[in-house]
């Protein structure tokens, strides 16, 4: 099976208005009461030669990044490692690039962790920290923070150029410095791989034993293993034969999660593949199911080649991929942290001097849905209340008619996080149009509900530069559980992107866009009838 994908030659070439108010009932400012300072970012805040530069994400200073790896939290910091390349600002040279944060929305870049030799990249992977010192690789008194990464060979590594297998390495002192152990590879596959990738893994407690998830991309298949030691490891089984299979299967990951009001507890496979995503290009789908500490069963799956909208999709932008959760987060639900690119332009987008971003952490509830269990997202806690400290809280109510309305100097703005209730009363599609030019409001970033499709839609076709790749999609559209009059929405506008949190956060979605830096208006409308809006926002 081939996929004609950018990202597929990347890994040959490694295996080589006028507004006129209709009506403008009750409006109002309101002001927190003086809010809590926070630090301002360390890393570089942006600028009219920088302006993408996101202020609540994770960027590298310099240099290209994707997919998170590594993501643990330990002694009051959450890590965050990451594909980087350290030398250039596409993809290439994979390390594994290293930032901290004590609030997962201002982070602190370190130096590279792991770097890219001519013998081996390293590619995607996983951080545990292993209290016990089960690998032997620390001590009781200093046990150690042990991750599990792909060795992807190169000219004299230790098996064949082009292959993958799964490595180990250790830090003794915090994540600063890292060791790579010297039985490398500890998992290889016979015959050997050149698809064979992204460990993850995850405590089973009834086992009292790690299992990892890894890929065998190009096949569509997940491969299951255990360990009680980390180094060691037993194959236990597939899966394989559900959902979306138009591109490769990468970065999997097994959850186990309480379903929400009830004592249930299911397993959820996070699973992303490229290209063959709900948006076009990169996606991630995600499956619910029984693991018996052997298999994974997933339950009411789409089947195999099914139209994709029968899958069930984390997200419906076209900017999310390759999320994975944070080990040993705080809280009883799993913190993920995912890359706001999708293979289909992301080395094309036209930043600079840095390239990539990852997408705000996000908070995992299992709830039922009305067929089937399903996830729901919203901001990570530490990162909502540290947004919440943020800024000014203002605040208006309006009602909109078939003229937009410009909401003036309030909320005109880069990085805002906006809540926004939406009802229509007569109208058939209402919504706001962000990061617009000071006269018109036929640019910009325009995210809107249509009650007759009952969906939300994202479209950033005039949103600014969008030259850069003929596969940079329009827009995006997620179709809401129970649509009707009213919709609330809760939108993370940041430097060049856009996060939109619906139906309770069970339909999102995730979009990169690149607005001229002078375009900062914010504007609400109403198609063919009357809306009444509520808008609520803080600049961060
Ligand atoms: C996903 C991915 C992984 C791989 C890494 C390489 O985006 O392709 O499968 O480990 O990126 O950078």
């Amino acid at each position: 099976m081939t996929f004609p994908s950018p990202h597929l030659s990347r890994r040959q070439m490694l295996a080589a208005s006028a507004a006129v108010v209709v009506a403008f009932s009750a409006a109002s400012c309101t002001q927190a009461e003086s809010p809590t300072p926070v630090p301002t970012p360390a890393g570089p805040a942006p600028t009219p030669s920088d302006p993408w530069r996101p202020l609540a994400h994770l960027t590298a200073e310099k240099n290209w990044l994707n997919d998170p790896n590594g993501l643990v939290y330990h002694d009051g910091t959450y890590h965050a490692f990451y594909q980087y390349n350290p030398q250039g600002n596409s993809w290439g040279n994979m390390s594994w690039g290293h930032s901290t944060s004590k609030d997962l929305v201002h982070w602190e870049q370190q130096p590279v962790a792991m770097e890219a030799s001519p013998d081996e990249e390293i590619f995607s992977g996983c951080i545990v920290m292993d209290k016990n010192n089960a690998s032997g690789l620390g001590s009781a008194e200093t046990p150690p923070m042990v991750a599990l990464y792909t060795s992807a060979y190169g000219k004299n590594g230790a098996l064949p150029q082009g292959s993958q297998a799964q490595s180990v390495a250790f830090s003794l002192d915090n994540g600063t410095t890292w060791q790579k152990y010297q039985g490398n590879p500890v998992l290889n596959l016979a015959p050997t791989n050149n698809n064979f990738r992204d460990p993850k893994i995850t405590w089973y407690e009834p086992g009292r034993y790690w299992v990892m998830a890894t890929v065998v991309a190009d096949a569509q298949v997940v491969k299951l293993f255990k360990s009680t030691d980390l180094l060691r490891w037993e194959y236990l089984s597939d899966f394989s034969g559900v959902g979306a299979q138009g591109g490769l299967w990468e970065v999997p990951e097994l959850l186990h999660m309480d379903v929400e009001d009830s004592t249930a507890k299911k397993w959820v496979m996070l699973l992303s593949i490229n290209p063959g995503g709900i948006a076009g290009g990169s996606g991630m789908q995600y499956f619910v199911g029984e693991f018996d500490g052997r298999r994974f069963t997933a339950e009411n799956a789409a089947a195999p080649g099914a139209p994709l909208t029968e899958s069930q999709w984390l997200d419906h932008g076209a900017d999310y991929y390759a999320a994975n959760s944070i080990s040993g987060a705080p809280g009883d639900k799993p913190v993920l942290l995912g890359w706001m690119g999708n293979w289909d332009y992301a080395q094309d987008v036209p930043t600079t001097p840095w390239r990539g971003s990852m997408a705000i952490p996000r908070e995992l509830t299992l709830v039922r849905g009305a067929k089937r269990l399903e996830l729901r997202s919203a901001i990570a806690g530490a990162a909502r209340e540290t947004l919440d400290r943020s800024g000014e809280v203002k605040s208006k109510n309006l009602t909109v008619g078939s003229s937009p309305q410009d909401l003036g100097q309030e909320f005109r703005g880069r990085t805002q996080l906006i809540e926004l209730d939406m009802d229509l009363k007569s109208a058939r599609e209402a919504g706001v149009l962000l990061r617009h030019s000071s006269s018109a409001s036929e640019t910009g970033l325009r995210i809107s509900y249509n009650k007759e499709t009952g969906s939300v839609r994202v479209d950033r076709s005039q949103a600014g530069t969008s030259n850069f790749s003929g596969k940079f999609s329009p827009f995006h559209e997620v179709a809401l559980p129970s649509p009707g009059n009213k919709v609330h929405l809760t939108i993370l506008l940041d430097s060049s992107s856009v996060e939109v949190f619906a139906a309770g956060g069970t339909a999102v979605i995730s979009d990169t866009f690149f607005p001229d830096w002078d375009n900062t208006g914010s504007s609400a409308f109403s198609m063919e009838g009357d809306t009444d809006f509520t808008v609520t926002t803080r600049g961060l």
